[in-house]
């Protein structure tokens, strides 16, 4: 991978939070829930008996409590680049770390206290609905979830940056993987240094991180990958699948904002070479781990919907879990290994691929909701040009939900359809219109058996540098 720079991910991060210093404590005795005693009928429930880490006050107890503290916040101190990517890193691992803690506050504590408050008679009937039941269940689905994530960051090099691995790879469900006495040592150094534990806006990506896993690599993201992708790959076939397999190894083919890299396995293992980027430490942790690390397919279970309380049909519903991954990448990779280059390199698009030694290099780049990640969607058509050999082919399928607007102290260049297609036109694209498809309709990261559906109607676009 190249070096990655993800300063801007952290500087965007850096909305002003409540402040406040909280004590915090990250490591339950025994990792176990103690919770059995709570799933009775309707008589009072005894906090006495929930795990260490729900016990007291010393942490904040709802997902709207302030995580930050002043130190948080980069713009008041000054890092060179490579102190603010090392400390870029840290804070996605702090979030990985933090998600039991954090959760187990938010998504349980806050639940029961509040069944707690009720009349016995309101507090029997929601009993016996299972509510309580359910919300235990929450519990045991986040220790799990807990388990997926610290086995991610130990396939990373565990919480060591710099030398190989701390923690072993495999643990079972609901158990911390990394060693607690690091985990302790690790929250110590950030409490020394005047860091919260985790930042509130890392532990949301971290929950959609969960919910990516779903797009991309189970069987139930079919449909959606289906939906998304499969423009995107029959366009690339329509322009190079008449080539032999030899010859399509030979097409370049690039993926801004790879996410989790499916697209990007999916076009190398229809034979062409293919390179990911991804400036996200969330994704890069997980594409590494999902790409490189499993050795079966469904080897590991995921709780993604548990997060949401709204809009459920049945807690079996909201408790369903994912298996990862539906396909063994290795193997199907496998296929194509003399011929094929697949890689991930991590740094932003536009520092990476604006350089001179990119121009010309690819004769396909592939976006897929991604130029509206941009703040200036015109360094993005610039990078896009650099990158592309003339002649070269760019294929985009997404909505326009501007990442940057509305954030303060950030700059937000938002365009229309109409604007983008009319700037990208000028600044020297050729748009094959008979390609254009004005009305695709796409979810993302959708949870199917949720009462609430978001869909885009996204815009598929074909377009070549002369
Ligand atoms: C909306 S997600 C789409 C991910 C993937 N293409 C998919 O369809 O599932 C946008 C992705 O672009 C990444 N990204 C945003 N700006 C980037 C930049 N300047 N350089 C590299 N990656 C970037 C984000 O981290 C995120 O993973």
């Amino acid at each position: 991978m190249s070096s990655p720079n993800l300063n801007k991910d952290l500087r965007s991060d850096t909305q002003q939070l409540h402040r406040h210093h909280q004590d915090y404590d990250l490591v339950d005795n025994d990792g176990k829930s103690n919770n059995s005693q709570l799933i009775s009928s309707g008589s009072k429930l005894n906090y006495g008996d929930v795990p260490s880490e729900l016990e007291g006050q010393s942490f904040p107890l709802t997902a709207h409590d302030a995580l930050a503290s002043p130190s948080d916040n980069f713009e008041e101190v000054q890092l060179t680049p490579e102190e603010a990517d090392r400390r870029a890193l840290q804070d996605v691992k702090a979030a990985f770390l933090f998600y039991k803690t954090h959760s187990l506050n938010s998504f349980v504590r806050h639940r029961l206290r509040a069944i707690d408050a009720l009349s016995d008679a309101h507090r029997a009937l929601i009993s016996e609905a299972g509510v309580i039941d359910k919300i235990l269940r929450v519990e045991k689905a986040i220790r799990a979830n807990n388990t997926f994530l610290q086995t991610i960051l130990a396939v990373n090099g565990g919480l060591v940056t710099d030398v190989a691995g701390a923690g072993s790879s495999h643990s079972s469900c609901g158990e911390d993987v990394i060693p607690r006495d690091l985990i302790r040592q690790f929250f110590a150094e950030r409490r020394q240094r005047g860091l919260s534990p985790a930042r509130e806006h890392h532990l949301d990506k971290l929950r959609s991180t969960l919910r990516q896993f779903v797009r991309d690599w189970s069987a139930e993201g079919q449909a959606e990958r289906q939906q998304t992708y499969t423009p995107l790959l029959d366009e690339l076939d329509s322009q190079f699948g008449h080539l032999s397999m030899s010859d399509r190894a030979k097409i370049n083919v690039l993926i801004p904002g790879a996410g989790l890299g499916r697209l990007s396995f999916e076009i190398a293992s229809r034979g062409y070479s293919c390179q990911g980027n991804e400036f996200s430490y969330f994704m890069l942790l997980s594409s590494n781990f999902i790409l490189n690390f499993p050795s079966k397919p469904n080897e590991f279970s995921l709780y993604p919907f548990i997060h949401t309380f709204s809009n459920a049909i049945s807690a079996d519903a909201q408790l369903r879990p994912a298996h990862v991954p539906d396909v063994l990448p290795s193997s199907l990779l496998r296929k194509h290994q003399s011929e094929v280059d697949f890689s991930m390199v991590a740094g932003d698009f536009i520092e990476v691929y604006g350089q001179p030694d990119q121009a010309g290099k690819w004769d396909a780049v592939v976006t897929c909701f991604f130029m509206d990640t941009a703040k200036n969607p015109v360094d993005y058509l610039d990078t896009l040009w650099n990158a592309l050999r003339p002649g070269g082919v760019w294929i985009n399928l997404g909505p326009l939900l501007w990442h940057f607007e509305n954030m303060p102290g950030e700059q937000s260049i938002e365009l229309t359809r109409d604007e983008f297609f009319g700037i990208a036109t000028t600044r020297g694209f050729k748009f094959d219109h008979s390609k254009f498809r004005p009305t695709i309709s796409l979810s993302y990261t959708a949870d199917p058996q949720n009462m609430l559906e978001y869909r885009y109607k996204c815009f598929l676009s074909v377009a070549y540098r002369p």
